[in-house]
C-alpha cells in the first residue's frame, strides 16, 4: 500500500492537500508513529506542499483497512450473500470490549466476525456479543464470549473520567455520554445533586470531575454497580461523591428524615421512573430542576408530560417544564427521553 510519509508537525496541512486533490485512499486508515504520519494515498504525485518535506512509502500490509464499513468489505469472500444481508457491522465498544450483535442466522460465523473485528481494531482486546435484553430491576445484559482476551471487565473512558464495569453485572450504556455532558454543562457552581439509580457512577463522576457541584450523591440497588461506582471515585481522585447502596424509596425516606434537600435530581430509569417521581419531589426545594427519563414512541411523548403533572398535581407542587430531550433509541421508533422540568413552588 503507497503511503505518503509526514512529520507529526505537518501532518494536518497535508491532510488538507490530500483531501482538497482527492489524493487520500479512504480505504485504509492511515498509521503514526512517534515523529511520522503515514497517510495511505492512491497515487505518487508531484506537487509537493510547499515548505514540507514528504517521503513515499510501501508499507505492505501493513495499513488496516477502514473500519465498520470495511467489516463487511473483509468478510464478503467468506460469507455469502445471504449471511452477509444479517450482518451488522455497527457495534458498541466499552473501554476495550466491542459488543457485537450476531443475528441468528449468522451463529456459524460469529467467531469468524469477532475474529476480523480484532484484526480490524487494534485498540480492542475481547469481542463479545449481546444474549437478550437489559433484564430485570438491575437492568443487566448479558454477553457471550467470542475472541480475544476471555474477560467482561474492563475501564471505559468517557467525558473525561475513568470508568470500570464488568458488562455481564451492571447496566452500563456508552451511548449515554454526551447525555451525561448535556447535564454536566447545567450544573452550577455550588450545586448539591442528587442521582437516582446511579449505577457504576457515570453521571456522578462525570459531574464530579467536570462541574464545580459542592456535593454529588447517587443511590445504586445493584451491589456489584455500587461497588464500581466506590472504585470509580477513587479511581478519578473525587472527594465530593458520596455513594449509597439500596432502593431509592429507602434512601430518600432517610433524606426526607434529615431535611435533606437537592437543587437537581436526576432519574435516569426509563423504565419505570414514574414511580420515583413522588420520592423525588419529596426532596426537592422550591427551584429544583429535575431530569425525568422516559421511554416513549414520538407519537407518545407527552405521556411523560402526563406523569409529571400528576405526580406534581398529588404532591402539590408548582412546576414548569424547561424542555423535553430525545437522547437516544431504545428499539426501532422507541426512544429515550428526558423532561428537565423545575419546580417553582
Ligand atoms: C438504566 S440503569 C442506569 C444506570 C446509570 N445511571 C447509568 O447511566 O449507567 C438503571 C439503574 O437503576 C438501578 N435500580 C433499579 N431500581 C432501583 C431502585 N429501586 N433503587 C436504586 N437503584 C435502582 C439498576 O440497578 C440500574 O443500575
Amino acid at each position: 500500500m503507497l503511503t505518503v510519509k509526514v512529520l507529526l508537525r505537518d501532518a494536518e496541512k497535508v491532510k488538507q492537500y490530500l483531501f482538497e486533490k482527492k489524493l487520500f485512499d479512504n480505504r485504509f486508515v492511515l498509521e503514526r508513529d512517534k515523529e511520522y504520519i503515514y497517510f495511505p494515498i492512491i497515487k505518487k504525485f508531484s506537487h509537493f506542499v510547499p515548505k514540507i518535506f514528504l517521503s513515499f512509502q510501501e508499507r505492505r500490509d501493513k495499513l488496516k483497512i477502514c473500519q465498520e464499513h470495511d467489516l463487511r468489505k473483509v468478510l464478503e469472500k467468506k460469507l455469502t450473500k445471504k449471511e452477509l444481508e444479517h450482518l451488522k457491522t455497527a457495534f458498541d465498544i466499552v473501554g476495550d470490549i466491542a459488543i457485537l450483535e450476531i443475528d441468528d442466522q449468522l451463529v456459524k460465523k460469529q467467531k469468524l466476525i469477532a475474529k476480523t473485528v480484532l484484526i480490524l481494531h487494534s485498540n480492542i482486546k475481547t469481542v463479545v456479543k449481546k444474549k437478550g435484553e437489559h433484564k430485570g430491576k438491575l437492568r443487566i445484559q448479558e454477553h457471550i464470549y467470542l475472541a480475544g482476551e476471555k474477560k467482561f471487565e474492563t475501564i471505559h473512558k468517557e467525558n473525561g473520567v475513568l470508568l470500570k464495569l464488568d458488562i455481564n453485572k451492571v447496566y452500563f450504556s456508552p451511548r449515554m455520554a454526551s447525555e451525561r455532558k448535556r447535564i454536566m454543562e447545567q450544573v452550577k457552581k455550588g450545586e448539591t445533586v442528587l442521582v437516582m439509580f446511579s449505577g457504576i457512577g457515570p453521571y456522578c463522576c462525570v459531574f464530579g470531575k467536570n462541574s464545580l457541584a459542592k456535593e454529588v450523591y447517587g443511590i445504586e440497588l445493584n451491589k456489584a454497580g455500587h461497588k464500581y461506582a466506590i472504585e470509580n471515585v477513587q479511581l478519578n481522585k473525587l472527594q465530593n461523591v458520596m455513594l449509597l447502596q439500596g432502593d431509592v424509596h429507602n434512601v430518600v425516606k432517610k433524606f426526607v428524615a434529615e431535611k435533606k434537600v437537592f437543587d437537581r435530581i436526576l432519574m435516569p430509569l426509563p423504565k419505570g421512573a414514574e414511580d420515583f417521581l413522588s420520592d423525588a419531589l419529596a426532596v426537592a426545594h422550591k427551584n429544583t430542576i429535575i431530569h425525568f427519563y422516559d421511554f416513549l414512541y414520538e407519537k407518545d411523548f407527552d405521556k411523560a408530560l402526563r406523569k409529571i403533572e400528576k405526580s406534581c398535581k398529588k404532591a402539590k407542587k408548582k412546576y414548569k417544564i424547561l424542555r423535553l430531550v430525545k437522547c437516544g433509541q431504545h428499539s426501532p421508533y422507541v426512544f429515550r427521553i428526558c423532561v428537565d422540568f423545575q419546580l417553582l413552588g
